[in-house]
């Protein structure tokens, strides 16, 4: 009997100290599997005489239970151990403020932002975008523009001119987006219905000047195109750029080498209070843009008879109508790229302007 007690007391201290699952598995097995010590025990009852088996078959069968209870005991306090350790080691401190995901850190700069607006309001009218190149030659930044050699105009453009190449021409920056006009026309049949934003550049640096600038063109070339539908579409542009239901817009005669007649637009706005500007009321009078119809020699120089289309364009300084939306007092900011600014500034990435969503919402 003492054996069988001897090896209860061994069990239960090996059951006792296992410190882990696996280690209460390895004596289980020792004790209940195959080949263990009860499992031994179990077996030899079959060889005992039914005095001997009703003698010790109690006490092994007793024995069996114990360890049995034993062990699944063990098992519980062992599980629930793993789960407590977990929980301590697991914490999460919910009262940290969220990180943002490099998605929502990221700013798109007010000058994109407005282009992108730009191009949604022309597009919804059905407007394509076209692009030229900003290194220009001198014939479609001026002379097919109806700026003939020596014309006094050319020299108002502050161009940047780069060094002569082998055969004696002089490159120019574009001084304005305008000579995407004259390169659409050669490579389009009309109708012709498009804008053109780009990078332009003059000599030219102050508070609300930069060497290098943005514009947006528009040309419209059909048959039939006039001033009346050169309006309707700047007014119903300026109403959804400036999100108001109503602008003031004042057509003055001007003069471009490439429009007859040429035009200027300014629309009216209150900028007597301090940071902020109203549309459609007040004493101010703003110019925002350019424009005219296209004048018969640009036809001309773009392959299209002037006999038979006719067409207007305008021209918008991208920069000045941003400054004037997000009352941004000062240009030079725009192109020095501290974070700080385009912080305060820019917009969020996945914030893209359209008619339906709103633009700057
Ligand atoms: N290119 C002109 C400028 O930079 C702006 C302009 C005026 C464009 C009249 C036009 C236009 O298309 O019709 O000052």
């Amino acid at each position: 009997m003492s054996e069988l007690k001897t090896l209860e007391t061994e069990l239960m201290t090996a059951i006792e100290s296992a410190s882990d699952e696996a280690a209460l598995e390895a004596v289980r097995l020792s004790a209940m599997g195959k080949k263990g010590a009860v499992s031994e025990l179990l077996k030899s009852l079959g060889a005992m005489t039914p005095d001997e088996r009703k003698e010790k078959g109690v006490a092994i069968n007793a024995l069996r239970d114990a360890v049995t209870g034993a062990l699944a005991t063990r098992k519980q306090a062992l599980k629930l151990a793993t789960i407590n350790a977990r929980l301590a080691a697991e914490t999460l401190d919910v009262t940290l403020p969220v990180r943002p995901a490099p998605a929502e850190r990221g700013r798109i700069h007010p000058i994109a932002q407005v282009i992108d607006e730009i191009t949604a309001i022309f597009a919804d009218m059905g407007f394509a975008i076209a692009e030229g190149p900003d290194i220009e030659t001198d014939h479609y930044n001026f002379t097919a523009l109806n700026f003939p050699a020596g014309h006094p105009a050319r020299e108002m453009h502050d161009t940047f001119f780069l060094p002569p190449d082998a055969n004696g021409e002089r490159k120019v920056l574009r001084t304005h987006t305008s000579p995407v006009q004259v390169r659409t026309m050669e490579t389009q049949k009309p109708p012709i219905r498009i804008v053109i934003p780009g990078k332009t550049y003059r000599q030219d640096s102050d508070a609300t000047h930069s060497p290098m600038f943005h514009q947006v063109e528009g040309l419209v070339i059909d048959r039939t195109a006039n001033v009346a539908n050169m309006r309707w579409i700047l007014e119903e542009f300026c109403k959804a750029f400036f999100e108001v239901s109503h602008v003031n817009m004042r057509f003055r005669p001007s003069y471009f080498p490439f429009t007859e007649p040429s035009i200027e637009v300014d629309i009216q706005c209150d900028r007597s209070r301090p940071g902020e500007i109203r549309m459609g009321e007040g004493k101010d009078w703003l110019e925002i843009l350019g424009c005219g119809m296209v004048h018969p020699n640009v036809l001309r120089a773009g392959g299209l008879d002037p006999d038979e289309y006719q067409g207007f364009a305008w021209g918008m300084g991208i920069d000045r109508i941003a400054m004037l939306k997000y009352g941004m007092p000062d240009l030079r900011p725009f192109f020095e790229a501290d974070v700080r600014w385009i912080e305060h500034y820019g917009f969020r990435p996945l914030d893209l302007p359209t008619l339906f969503g709103g633009l700057s919402t």
